[in-house]
């Protein structure tokens, strides 16, 4: 099957320093891909390339087999949604509001928001658990309120892709499980093809098919997320040591040797 999103030779810097050192990446359609890597390694500058929010300087993107400067700029919204790791509240828009914003790619000058728009909006606020807060100011919500209010956003906006920078990384432990849960259902009901930055390398084991992990500006290893996420990796990635334990089921967590 064709891949759903593909880097060729992509290098990006902001000032001097390649921050994406030539990057090749190909992603099939409907796979959850965790991204690993240390702070700084540009997880969250590879992601924001490949919403055309920033340009590399080498290199290209090709989303559904088409050039990513071929896109207009709704179209492309239509396409890829993302979920930051530090969003701005926007102070004055109520939950509510800020999660019809995700619906704007489908607004023309001809068209505004409809009831449909307004159904779309509360089912992803439901399902983000979000929904009591409607009528709130975004200011009022705690951190992994408010992130929730952004997987909901991203989630109205009903793309075939969605990046979500570290998604559950201010969330309490139900709701880290109920994000990542509620990722892997639309995943198989939808088809939707999730790239995700996870610190937490065993969410990211549990949950990812695949896994990309970088260091350094470049992407060190990627494949099947059991077979990338090993102990020798780990180890050699963070350049600590690693205490590995198998489960009943078999299920591997990792913990920091202390
Ligand atoms: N706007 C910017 N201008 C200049 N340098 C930047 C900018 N944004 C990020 N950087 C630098 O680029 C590098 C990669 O940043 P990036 O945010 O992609 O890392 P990351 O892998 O997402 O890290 P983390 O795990 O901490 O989220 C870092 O050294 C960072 O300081
Ligand atoms: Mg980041």
């Amino acid at each position: 099957m064709n891949p759903i999103i593909t880097l060729k030779d992509l290098s990006f810097s902001y000032e001097k320093d390649w921050i994406l050192d030539d990057i090749n990446l190909s992603v099939p359609k409907g796979a959850f891909v965790a991204v690993i890597g240390p702070n700084g390694c540009g997880k969250s500058t590879l992601l924001k390339t490949i919403c055309r929010m920033l340009l590399p300087q080498k290199g290209s993107i090709q989303i559904k087999g088409k050039d990513i400067n071929q896109y207009g700029h709704r179209e492309l919204a239509r396409e890829v949604a993302i979920v930051h790791q530090h969003a701005n509240a926007n102070f004055g828009l109520t939950c509510e509001e800020m999660v019809m914003m995700g619906r704007y790619p489908y607004q023309t000058t001809w068209k505004w928001e409809n009831k449909e728009d307004s159904k779309i909006a509360k089912e992803c606020m439901i399902y983000c658990g979000v929904w009591e807060f409607r009528r709130r100011s975004m200011s009022e919500l705690s951190g992994g309120e408010f992130q929730r209010l952004m997987i909901a956003k991203a989630l109205a906006q009903q793309t075939e892709i969605v990046l979500m920078d570290e998604p559950v990384a201010s969330l309490d432990l139900k709701y880290q499980i109920e994000i990542l849960r509620l990722c892997k259902k639309l995943i198989n009901e939808k088809g939707i093809t999730i790239i995700a930055p996870i610190h937490d390398i065993n969410l990211a084991i549990q949950f990812s098919d695949l896994t990309i992990i970088m260091n350094k500006g470049k992407i060190v290893e990627y494949g099947e997320t059991r077979e990338t996420i090993s102990h020798t990796n780990i180890e050699n990635l963070y350049d600590i040591k690693v205490k590995q334990v198998v489960d009943a089921e078999e299920n591997i967590y990792y913990f920091p040797a202390i």
